[in-house]
């Protein structure tokens, strides 16, 4: 059974976004298209986009759309994408939804399906603060609510785990301020496109998936 649609999800930073997206992807044998984890690879890589973005990550505001919707384009053109992809963390702002929309439509795709991950602040604030990922496979930990067997090392593959230089507390902040001025108006946008489900993105991961997985079912039956 495939996805054959985008789904896109939609959310703060730290409401969930790549740890459900890398799950159902791995299900649904779909890629899982994380913006944010191009761009850091982008940077580690000193490629020139990398070098671009850097600063720009590191104040915690939005990479230009152009860039973004470039880098995008490219990724959709590898033949892995064809029988639909999740989207976790793109599009954020209305022109790169506005874009997005013309972009399926050229590749066959019909409207996506949006799911916004609704959190409260403060608990977005503890899980950032708590966020280790694998350097190797990517894999998110979290010291209070999913901790690694041993202490910075990847359960799965051994790697070591870091924390990202843009979950600290100032930047964190200026996250968040981009995402209510910024993305938050996405979820109006895809609610009068028909297309907006939502989930309490503050329930335990396995809830979350469960949830996922319900609205999937519908999306598909
Ligand atoms: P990006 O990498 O997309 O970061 P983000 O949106 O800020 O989101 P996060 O990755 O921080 O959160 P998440 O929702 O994925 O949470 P996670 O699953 O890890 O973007 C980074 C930067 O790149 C941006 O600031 C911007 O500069 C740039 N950028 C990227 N895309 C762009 C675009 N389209 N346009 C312009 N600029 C762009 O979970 C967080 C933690 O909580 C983990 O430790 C996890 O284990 C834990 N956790 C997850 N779920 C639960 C749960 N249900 N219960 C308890 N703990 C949980
Ligand atoms: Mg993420």
């Amino acid at each position: 059974m495939s996805l054959n649609r985008a789904l896109i999800f939609l959310g703060p930073p730290g409401a969930g976004k790549g740890t459900q997206a890398k799950q159902i992807a791995e299900r649904e044998r779909v890629p899982h298209l994380s913006t944010g984890d191009m761009l850091r690879d982008a940077v580690a890589r000193g490629t020139a986009l990398g070098q671009m973005a850097k600063p720009i990550m590191e104040r915690g505001e939005l990479v230009p759309d152009d860039i973004i919707l470039g880098m995008v384009e490219e990724r959709l053109s590898r033949p892995d994408s064809a029988h639909g992809f999740i989207f976790d963390g793109f599009p954020r702002t209305i022109p790169q939804a506005e874009q997005l929309d013309k972009i399926l439509a050229r590749r066959g795709f019909g409207k996506p399906l949006v799911i916004e991950f609704r959190v409260d602040s403060e608990k977005l604030l503890r899980r950032l603060s708590g966020r280790w990922t694998c350097s190797v496979g990517g894999e998110t930990y979290n010291i209070y609510e999913r901790p690694p067997k041993v202490p910075g090392v990847c359960d799965r593959d051994g790697g070591k785990l870091v924390q990202r230089s843009d979950d600290r507390p100032e930047v964190v902040n200026e996250r968040l301020a981009s995402y209510e001025r910024q993305t938050k108006p996405l979820v109006d946008y895809y609610r009068r496109h028909g297309v907006l489900e939502v989930v309490d993105g503050s329930a335990s991961i396995a809830e979350v998936n469960r949830a996922l997985d319900e609205i999937l079912k519908r999306a598909e039956g």
